[in-house]
């Protein structure tokens, strides 16, 4: 058989509720056309983000129900330390709330005025924790990652060339850290080779800089490399992820994509001195080492979900899910990012909607007039997320790309689910010359994505 169907069937439901056209139109404008500020319930299909959407098994369901509640010492600790442990190797492992509460404590030890941290590239929330100390965050993607149609799927990978420049007449002292995001969430979702996983080892080595992964999505990267890398295609996804985190000295994961669960993270490393100080700030701000701002059954549900993601009928479907989405929506004549990552597919609103300058946000266009159409709730990469405003001529400078991410909860939407998003699209498509702009009416001082107020704004005419 060729199909590759969904390895699982569905015990528990959540109604979806419908809505009308007028209805959307309202919400969106009550919203100020911003789809963080839409309530869930008057949302569709919610392809917001995979972070803690996903759904939980009948085991990890069930692993809740046994968990143990001790605030020292619980089992339910001891059990995902030996998960963690087991896969990553490194032995001190520390629960956390969510990825960036690990990223808060990291970064408050190591960074600071004076400091630089390179990256691939850096998540919106690592490098914010990374800025709030003062230190610097260093992007240094291939040079590749944004040529949207290049064949080359590791387009995640760090650019070794510039890590060695940068590294090489960095001031001593002044790289407390070096990371790596797999996979990388900010260009499309594209995963890391083995080879420059190693090859950016051998770099940190070389200067003495101790190397994290940023692991949220590690199974996933995992995945690409058993598919894809020469050497490694067909291996066990175990030993590839076991390769992946002993090139590293230890890592920061948000447990809420490749660990299964709703809410969760861990920080794992072998450092004994850098272990001592994480774990007195953690008791600071999240709690006991133990349990670290997570209830017991939390970290069994954990312990559970990261047994499961390895599976590779997990995986396969995973990826046909995606490529199936990406591959029908560029049969209607929709740009994406390809090969398209396994968390999400990413539509290039820029090249999709031509006749809205980036100023007037062609990807936040997308997501509004998605919403109305389908009640589909996407979110804009691009210039409203990452662009800003000139403060001396008050005018726009764009982000480098404008995308709209549809990022796939785990375990959640089927494929007609998805062939109502491709309908959608094909609508869209249609029509695309009407879309409006959109301007900014109310902007925070930083992450003006979230709570940004904005309106349409007709597109002027090009001459
Ligand atoms: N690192 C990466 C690569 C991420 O994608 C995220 C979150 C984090 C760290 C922070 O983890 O949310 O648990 O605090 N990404 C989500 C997203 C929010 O929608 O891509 P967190």
């Amino acid at each position: 058989m060729k199909t590759i169907i969904e390895p699982f069937r569905i015990k528990t439901v959540e109604p979806i509720r419908m809505t009308s056209r007028e209805e959307r139109e309202r919400a969106l404008r009550a919203a100020h056309y911003n789809l963080f500020s839409l309530h869930a319930r008057d949302v569709m299909i919610d392809l917001l983000t995979d972070s803690g959407t996903g759904a939980m098994s009948t085991e990890q369901w069930a692993a809740m129900m046994t968990a143990d509640e001790s605030y020292a010492g619980s089992s339910s600790f001891t059990e995902l330390a030996e998960v963690v442990r087991d896969l990553t190797g490194y032995r001190h492992v520390f629960p956390v709330h969510q990825g960036r509460a690990a990223e808060r404590i990291l970064f408050q030890l190591l960074g600071g005025p004076g400091k630089v941290i390179p990256n691939n590239t850096h998540f919106d929330t690592t490098r914010a924790n990374i800025e709030f100390t003062g230190a610097q965050a260093l992007d240094l993607p291939a040079v590749d990652a944004h040529d949207l149609s290049a064949p080359r799927p590791f387009r995640g990978d760090m650019d070794i060339v510039r890590l060695e420049a940068f590294l090489a007449s960095a001031p001593p002292g002044s790289v407390p850290i070096g990371l790596l995001t797999v996979t990388n969430n900010a260009v499309g979702g594209l995963p890391v080779s083995m080879a420059n996983i190693a090859a950016t080892a051998a770099m940190y080595r070389r200067h003495g800089v101790p190397f994290f992964l940023d692991a949220a999505r590690f199974a996933e990267n995992a995945w690409w490399i058993h598919r894809s890398e020469p050497g490694f295609i067909g291996r066990s996804l175990k030993s590839i992820v076991r390769e992946m985190f002993r090139h590293a000295d230890g890592c920061l994961v948000s447990a809420k994509k490749d660990g299964l669960v709703n809410i969760g993270g861990f920080c794992a490393m072998n450092d004994d001195a850098l272990a001592d100080r994480f774990r007195q700030l953690l008791i600071l701000t999240e709690g006991f080492p133990t349990y670290g701002g997570l209830s017991g059954r939390d970290m069994a549900a954990l312990a559970q979900g990261l047994r499961e993601v390895l599976d590779p009928d997990y995986l396969a479907y995973r990826a046909a899910a995606a490529q199936y989405l990406a591959a029908r929506l560029r049969d209607v004549g929709v740009p994406t990012v390809h090969p398209p990552g396994l968390h999400a597919v990413y539509v290039d609103a820029r090249a999709f909607l031509p006749h809205i300058p980036p100023a007037l946000l062609p990807g936040q266009s997308l997501c509004c007039e998605l919403y109305c159409t389908a009640g589909i709730r996407a979110v804009e990469i691009g210039t409203l997320m990452f662009g800003r405003t000139d403060p001396d001529t008050g005018s726009a400078i764009p982000a480098q790309l404008d995308l709209v991410r549809l990022t796939l909860p785990r375990r959640v939407y089927t494929q007609s689910h998805f062939d109502w998003v491709i309908e959608a699209f094909a609508d869209i498509a249609a029509r695309r010359s009407e879309l409006p702009g959109y301007a900014i009416r109310k902007e925070p001082p930083f992450l003006r994505a979230f709570t940004a107020q904005l309106e349409p704004v007709p597109v002027p005419a090009r001459v």
